[in-house]
Parts: C-alpha cells; sequence; structure tokens
C-alpha cells in the first residue's frame, strides 16, 4: 500500500493552516492594542470605528489614543463628541480634516474616542 499521496496531501493542508493563521495575527488592525481594550472593543458595534481608528489617527494620536510626539492624547479629552466631529470635520492646525469620512463613521470614530 502506498500512502505518499496521502501524506503529500496532508502536508500541504498543514502548511496552508499555518499561513492562513500567520496572516490573520498580522493583518489584525488590533495587534497592537493593549488586552483590556481588546475585549472591550473587539466584539462591540465600535469594532468599524476602531479599525477606522487605526487607519486613520494612530499613527498620531496612538493605538489607544495614548498621543505620540506632537499629537496631544485624545484619551480623558475635555472636548464633547459634537466638538470632535466639528474637529474631525474641518481639522486644526496640524491636525488635518476628515471629511471625507461620511458622517455616521465621523459620530462612530468620536464616541470611540470618548470610551478610550
Ligand atoms: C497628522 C497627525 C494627526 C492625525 C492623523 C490625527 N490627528 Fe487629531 N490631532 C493632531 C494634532 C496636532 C492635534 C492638536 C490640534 C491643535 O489643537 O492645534 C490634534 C487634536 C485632536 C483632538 C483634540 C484633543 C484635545 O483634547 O485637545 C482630538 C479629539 C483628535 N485630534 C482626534 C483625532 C481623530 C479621531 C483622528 C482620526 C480620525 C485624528 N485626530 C487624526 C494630529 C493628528
Amino acid at each position: 500500500m502506498d500512502n505518499k499521496p496521502a501524506l503529500v496531501f496532508v502536508g500541504f493542508m498543514l502548511i496552508a493552516i499555518i499561513v492562513i493563521v500567520v496572516y490573520l495575527i498580522y493583518t489584525d488592525p488590533f495587534r497592537n492594542m493593549p488586552q483590556h481594550t481588546r475585549n472591550n472593543h473587539f466584539q462591540s458595534p465600535n469594532r468599524e470605528a476602531l479599525i477606522l481608528y487605526s487607519e486613520n489617527c494612530a499613527t498620531c494620536h496612538g493605538a489607544t489614543g495614548e498621543g505620540k510626539d506632537k499629537c496631544p492624547p485624545v484619551r480623558n479629552t475635555r472636548l464633547s463628541e459634537a466638538q470632535i466631529q466639528q474637529l474631525l470635520r474641518n481639522g486644526k492646525g496640524k491636525m488635518p480634516s476628515f471629511s471625507r469620512l461620511d458622517s455616521e463613521q465621523i459620530i462612530n470614530i468620536s464616541r470611540l474616542v470618548k470610551q478610550f
């Protein structure tokens, strides 16, 4: 009896699974977030806002709003949700405008920022 084709098949499947798992880990937008932040947001409706935040804001304000270099922290900001929405639409100083986002996205991001 020749089991070689079956072994080759199983080998390929194992490699495919490893490749998929590594891909999922490295493309996870929440990879650099602390565990408690992941737990708070991962399953919630904030998921889309969190992706938007990590794509558009985290480079300046840090993964959880802790601030970075010349950008102020957004965690515990004194601005209200409405003021944050206005800031996102208009920009301010070195902060670019995000008017290309639609108003639902802007509202969701401003809510998320107040929860950091
Ligand atoms: C290029 C860097 C940059 C990016 C990208 C950026 N910001 Fe900012 N942000 C700034 C700077 C600089 C300020 C300070 C602006 C000022 O007051 O002159 C600021 C201020 C803020 C403030 C006010 C903080 C406070 O308490 O005064 C909030 C809230 C904020 N940003 C949220 C966001 C969000 C949400 C995004 C993504 C949609 C974002 N920012 C993207 C640079 C950036």
